[in-house]
C-alpha cells in the first residue's frame, strides 16, 4: 500500500496451544484480527499482525506423552497445522511466533531476571490446586464441588512444591487505577466489571515456576536454580513483546509497542487483563490500548469438544461455502463479546440474502444497466446534481464506521454497510432508470447508475478487510483499485470516482440450494459414521493391553469435600488391597458397597485425585437411568482375570 500515515498499529491473536488442531474458535479469533489488520493497512497505518503457537507447559507435555512422542517432536508436528491453515486462509500475519524459538526463550529469561532484580519475584512454597487444562492455579475455596476447576469443570490436582512468586498483590491498586482511567481497556466494556470485581476481591501473589515437570523455559542462569521451569502463562504472555525483539533486536519493539489490541476469547481475559498489565508494569513498559474478549462458539447450544465429536472444522466449512462467506458469517452473526451458535441454516441464509441479493445482485445490476444503456461507460458528473441527499445519507453512515471497527463492533460495522446497500437498492426502484431511458431522461439515468457504481466502490473498500477476495472481483468489475489512495479519496474525503469502465464478472455469490445442501450433508455424515466405526477397530493384542480383574470392595468411605467421589479399598487377591477413587457417590452409598464384587482395570498408571492416590479404575455403565457397577454374574475369586 502506498502512503503510510504516521500511526503504528500492533494487533495480536492468542498463541494457540499445540495440544489441539485448529477449530472454528481459533479461526474466529484469527479472522477478527486479520480483518482489523487489513483495515489498518488499507487506511494507511503501519501495521504489524502477530499470531503463533504456545508450546510449553504440563498440558502439552501430557498430550505428547499420550501420543508417545517427545514434546518437541509433538509441537513440531502440530504448530505447522496452525500456520498452514492460516496460510490457506490467506491470513495476513506479519510474524508467526513459536514459544520454543530461542529468541523467545531468551527474551522471557531476561524479563524474569528484570522482575527478579526489581524485587517483584521471590521464592516460596506453593500449596494449592492446579488445573492442567487451563494451566491455572486455584484456591480451595474457588473450586467447584468435588474439586473441579471453576473455569473448565475438569478435575484439578494438588500442587505442593517450591515455587517462585510474582508479587501480583503489589499491583492491585495500580491496576484498579488503570482500569478507572482507561474505560476502553477491556472490550466490550460490559466485560470490564468482572475483571474489576476480581481485582477488588484481592490479588494473591502468583506462582510463576514449577519443579514437578520440565517442559518449559528454564529460569535465568543467574538464579542458579535449574530444577524450576517457568509458569507457562508468564512465558506465553511475554510472546507479545519477544516477537518484537524484546531483549534481542528491539527495533520493532520501539516502533510497534504498545499493542493497539490483543484479541482473545473470554476464557483467557483474566490472564490478559490482570496478569499481563501487572507484568508490563513491573517491566516498566507501556500497556496495550485494548484487550478485546470475544464470546464462545457452540454447536447446537453445546460446548464443542473432541469427545462429543461436534467440533466444527473450519477447513470443511470453507471448502463448502467459501472463505469470504465464512469470514462474513463469523463477523456478522454475533455481536462481539457474545456467544454464538454455529448453524448451517443461518450461514446459508446470510449467503443467499445478504451476500447474494443485497450485495452480489447490486453489482449485477450495475453491470446490466451500464451495459444496456451506456455501453459499460459511466460518468459521475451529474451524480451530485441528482443524488445529493442520498450521498449525504451515505456519508453520515460512513463517518461512524472506523470507530465501530476499533471498538471491535464488527457486526455493527457490517450492519451499517448493509444500510448503505439497502439505500442503493432502493434508489434503483425509486428512480426507475428503465423509465427514465424510455422518456429521454438519459442524464438522470446516467447519474443514478453512476451513483450506484460509486456506492459500490465505497462499499468495496469498506468490505475489503472482511472479504478481501470477493472485493478483488468487485475491483476488477468496477475498474477501481483497492488501495490507500482510493480509501482516502472515496472514504475519508468523500469524493467520487469520475468515470467507470465496467467489466462483466461472474456472479459473486451463487445461490445455495438449502434442500440440496442438507440432503448432501446427511449423506456425508452417514458415510463418516461408517468410516468412524471402521477406524475405531482395534486388534485383540491392543485389547489385552488392558488388564481387567475381579475384586471385592472391603472398605468404602466418602471423600468429604467431594460430591462425586468415594474412596474404596478393593481386594484384588494381591498382598495388599488397592486404594481406588471412584466417581460413584451420587449412585451408591459407601455402606452398600462393602462386600460387593467389581471389575477393576488393574494396570492403570496411579493418579492423584483430590489428594488421594487411585490405583485402578472400577468399571461401570451409565445411561439416562443412572449408573451401575459391572459385577460378575456369580462370585469369582479375587484377582480373576477377565478375558
Ligand atoms: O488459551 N469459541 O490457547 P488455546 C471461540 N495458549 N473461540 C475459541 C473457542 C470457541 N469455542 N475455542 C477456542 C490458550 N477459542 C493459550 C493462550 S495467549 C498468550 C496464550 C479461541 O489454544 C479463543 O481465542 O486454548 C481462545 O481465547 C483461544 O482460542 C484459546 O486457545
Ligand atoms: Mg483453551
Amino acid at each position: 500500500m502506498s502512503k503510510c500515515k504516521d500511526k503504528k498499529i500492533y494487533i495480536t491473536t492468542p498463541i494457540y496451544y499445540v495440544n489441539d488442531v485448529p477449530h472454528i474458535g481459533h479461526a474466529y479469533t484469527t479472522i477478527i484480527a486479520d480483518t482489523i489488520a487489513r483495515y489498518s493497512r488499507l487506511v494507511g497505518y503501519d501495521t504489524f499482525f502477530l499470531t503463533g503457537t504456545d508450546e510449553h507447559g504440563q498440558k502439552i507435555e501430557q498430550s505428547a506423552k499420550k501420543k508417545g512422542k517427545s514434546v518437541q517432536e509433538y509441537a513440531d508436528e502440530i504448530s505447522p497445522k496452525f500456520k498452514n491453515l492460516w496460510d490457506e486462509f490467506d491470513i495476513s500475519y506479519d510474524k508467526f511466533i513459536r514459544t520454543t524459538y530461542d529468541y523467545h526463550k531468551k527474551g522471557v529469561k531476561a524479563a524474569f531476571l528484570k522482575m527478579y532484580k526489581k524485587g517483584d519475584i521471590y521464592k516460596g512454597k506453593y500449596e494449592g490446586h492446579y488445573c492442567v487444562s487451563c494451566e491455572s492455579f486455584f484456591n480451595e475455596r474457588d473450586l467447584l464441588d468435588g474439586g473441579a476447576c471453576p473455569d473448565c469443570g475438569k478435575e484439578t490436582s494438588i500442587v505442593e512444591e517450591e515455587s517462585y512468586f510474582f508479587k501480583l498483590s503489589a499491583y492491585q491498586d495500580r491496576l484498579l487505577e488503570f482500569y478507572k482511567n482507561n474505560p476502553d481497556f477491556i472490550l466490550p466494556r460490559s466485560r470490564a466489571k468482572e475483571v474489576i470485581n476480581f481485582v477488588e476481591g484481592g490479588l494473591e501473589d502468583l506462582s510463576i515456576s514449577r519443579t514437578s515437570f520440565d517442559w518449559g523455559v528454564k529460569l535465568p542462569d543467574e538464579l542458579n536454580d535449574p530444577k524450576h521451569v517457568m509458569y507457562v502463562w508468564l512465558d506465553a504472555l511475554l510472546n507479545y513483546i519477544t516477537a518484537l525483539g524484546y531483549e534481542n533486536d528491539e527495533k520493532d519493539l520501539m516502533q510497534y509497542w504498545p499493542a493497539k489490541v490483543h484479541i482473545v476469547g473470554k476464557d483467557i481475559l483474566r490472564f490478559h487483563a490482570i496478569y499481563w498489565p501487572a507484568f508490563l508494569m513491573s517491566l516498566e513498559l507501556p500497556l496495550p490500548s485494548h484487550i478485546a474478549a470475544h464470546g464462545w462458539w457452540t454447536r447446537d447450544g453445546q460446548k464443542m469438544s473432541k469427545s462429543k465429536g461436534n467440533v466444527i472444522n473450519p477447513k470443511e466449512v470453507v471448502d463448502t461455502f467459501g472463505l469470504d462467506e465464512f469470514r462474513y458469517f463469523l463477523l456478522r452473526e454475533v455481536p462481539f463479546g457474545q456467544d454464538g451458535d454455529f448453524g448451517y441454516k443461518s450461514i446459508i441464509s446470510r449467503i443467499n440474502n445478504e451476500l447474494g441479493n443485497d450485495l452480489g445482485n447490486l453489482l449485477n445490476r450495475i453491470i446490466g444497466m451500464s451495459g444496456k444503456y451506456f455501453d459499460y461507460k459511466l460518468d459521475s458528473s451529474e451524480v451530485k446534481e441528482y443524488c445529493r441527499n442520498l450521498l449525504d445519507e451515505v456519508d453520515i453512515i460512513i463517518d461512524r464506521l472506523p470507530e465501530y471497527l476499533y471498538q471491535m463492533q464488527l457486526n455493527r460495522y457490517l450492519e451499517d454497510i448493509w444500510k448503505i446497500l439497502n439505500l442503493a437498492n432502493k434508489a434503483i426502484g425509486d428512480f426507475e432508470p428503465w423509465n427514465l431511458m424510455k422518456n429521454n431522461k438519459e442524464k438522470k439515468a446516467m447519474a443514478l447508475v453512476a451513483f450506484i457504481a460509486n456506492i459500490m466502490s465505497k462499499v468495496m473498500l469498506l468490505l475489503y478487510p472482511v472479504m478481501p477476495h470477493k472485493m478483488d472481483e468487485v475491483s476488477k468489475s468496477l475498474g477501481v483499485a483497492i488501495n490507500t489512495d482510493n480509501y482516502i479519496k472515496l472514504i475519508e474525503n468523500k469524493e467520487l470516482v469520475e468515470e467507470f469502465e465496467i467489466k462483466k464478472v461472474n456472479a459473486l455469490f451463487p445461490k445455495i440450494d438449502e434442500k440440496e445442501f442438507f440432503k448432501n450433508l446427511s449423506e456425508k455424515e452417514s458415510k463418516k459414521e461408517v468410516k468412524k466405526s471402521q477406524t475405531n477397530l482395534i486388534s485383540i493384542e491392543e485389547f489385552f493391553k488392558t488388564e481387567i480383574k475381579v475384586g471385592t470392595i472391603i472398605e468404602a468411605q466418602e471423600i468429604k469435600k467431594s460430591k462425586k467421589l468415594l474412596l474404596l479399598k478393593v481386594d484384588l487377591g494381591e498382598d495388599s488391597p488397592r486404594q481406588i477413587v471412584a466417581g460413584i457417590k451420587e449412585y451408591y452409598s459407601a455402606n452398600d458397597l462393602i462386600g460387593k464384587q467389581v471389575c477393576v482395570v488393574a494396570n492403570l498408571k496411579p493418579a492423584k485425585i483430590m489428594g488421594y492416590e487411585s490405583q485402578g479404575m472400577i468399571l461401570a455403565a451409565k445411561d439416562s437411568n443412572g449408573l451401575n457397577l459391572i459385577t460378575p454374574e456369580s462370585k469369582k475369586e479375587n484377582g480373576t482375570k477377565i478375558s
